[in-house]
């Protein structure tokens, strides 16, 4: 796969320009995705786009002077149902200047405010991956508490997400992870046990939580029980496995696709965490001028949660 940093370029760029129903935040902090290096390495984006803000998730300060969490799915205002199925959507940094400025413009409605009980680094995590796992978890997946889940991955944002997420809500959770680091820390994070990569489990699983893709979806197929569900939101490794269709029809798996959230979901996440105590796992904050460094760690994979950018 190519360099994402040798895309990365670091300088001004002309003030935001909010659009009518828009406005302008000034960031304290936002989060690093996945998303920011498939945009480095052109994927998802046409290369029309460039030069384009990356950042799709943040916490800043409204024209009013209050702390907001900005939820970064940009709908068609005139779509009748949620964002989830609204087929012109967009992430930040996608169409519309990321996250990783002084100053993002969106729609009114896509702030949030920021409970006081997180910090602006813990909520500058949350707009992406977290809500993504949210969604996952207890929108997508059926799965009930008492059930059991094994979340592919373990120290990746969503992952790390998939694994606090689904513990707090009772799920017995097992995890794959690529070395023993890593299998420790999804165990800190509240994994109840973490297995090698492709590992046989003691037993089939509810559900599976897939964002790893061609390196783990056979797994995925073999550990999930008769009539469970595979969500998946990503592939990471790579979009096509070998589909195995006769794993999915004879034992009637349920494969759910999952993207982002919608902004209630988000609210419904900002409630969890104040109700439940659940706190994301930061791998590192940094100033956004080091932009490069993050980018660099997420891109060798040595991360344990969430990398954060500040602003002062
Ligand atoms: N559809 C959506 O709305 C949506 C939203 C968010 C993310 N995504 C996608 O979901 C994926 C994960 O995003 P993220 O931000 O969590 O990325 P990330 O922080 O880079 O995490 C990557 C995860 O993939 C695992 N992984 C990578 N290579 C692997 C391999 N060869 N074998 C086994 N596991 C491997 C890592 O496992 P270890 O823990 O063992 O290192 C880690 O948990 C990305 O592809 C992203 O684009 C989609």
């Amino acid at each position: 796969m190519s360099d994402p940093l040798a895309a990365l370029a670091v300088g001004d760029r002309p003030e935001p320009e909010p659009l009518p129903g828009w406005t302008t935040v000034r960031v304290l902090a936002a989060s690093l995705n996945h998303h920011d290096l498939w945009t480095l390495r052109g994927v998802g984006i046409g290369k029309d786009r460039f030069p384009m803000i990356l950042g799709c998730d943040a916490v800043g300060v409204d024209e009013s002077g209050a702390e907001v969490v900005v939820y970064g799915v940009i709908g068609d205002p005139d779509w009748p149902g949620d964002e989830a199925s609204d087929p012109g959507r967009t992430l930040l940094s996608e169409r519309f200047p990321g996250t990783f400025a002084e100053r993002v413009a969106v729609p009114r409605r896509n702030l949030l405010a920021k409970p006081a009980e997180l910090s602006t680094v813990q909520a500058a995590s949350l707009g992406t991956a977290w809500l993504t796992a949210y969604r996952m978890l207890f929108v997508r997946s059926g799965l009930r508490p008492g059930d059991t889940v094994l979340v592919q991955g373990s120290t990746g944002g969503v992952s790390s997400a998939l694994i606090a997420l689904g513990r707090a809500a009772g799920y017995r959770v097992w995890v794959t992870g690529r070395t023993e680091a890593k299998r420790a820390a999804a165990v800190e994070i509240g994994a109840h046990q973490a297995f090698e990569v492709g590992a046989r489990l003691p037993a089939r699983v509810d559900a599976v939580m897939e964002t790893v893709g061609e390196a783990t979806w056979a797994h995925s197929l073999r550990a999930v029980r008769p009539g469970g569900t595979i969500v998946i939101s990503g592939a990471t490794t790579g979009p096509n496995p070998p589909a195995e269709l006769s794993r999915v029809f004879f034992r009637e798996v349920s494969v759910v696709g999952s993207t982002m959230g919608t902004r209630a979901d988000l609210a419904s996440l900002l409630s969890f965490l104040v109700i439940s105590g659940v706190r994301p796992a930061i791998d590192s904050t940094l100033p956004l001028d080091r932009a490069a460094d993050g980018i660099g760690k997420l891109a060798a994979g040595d991360i344990t949660g969430k990398i954060v950018f500040t602003l002062s």
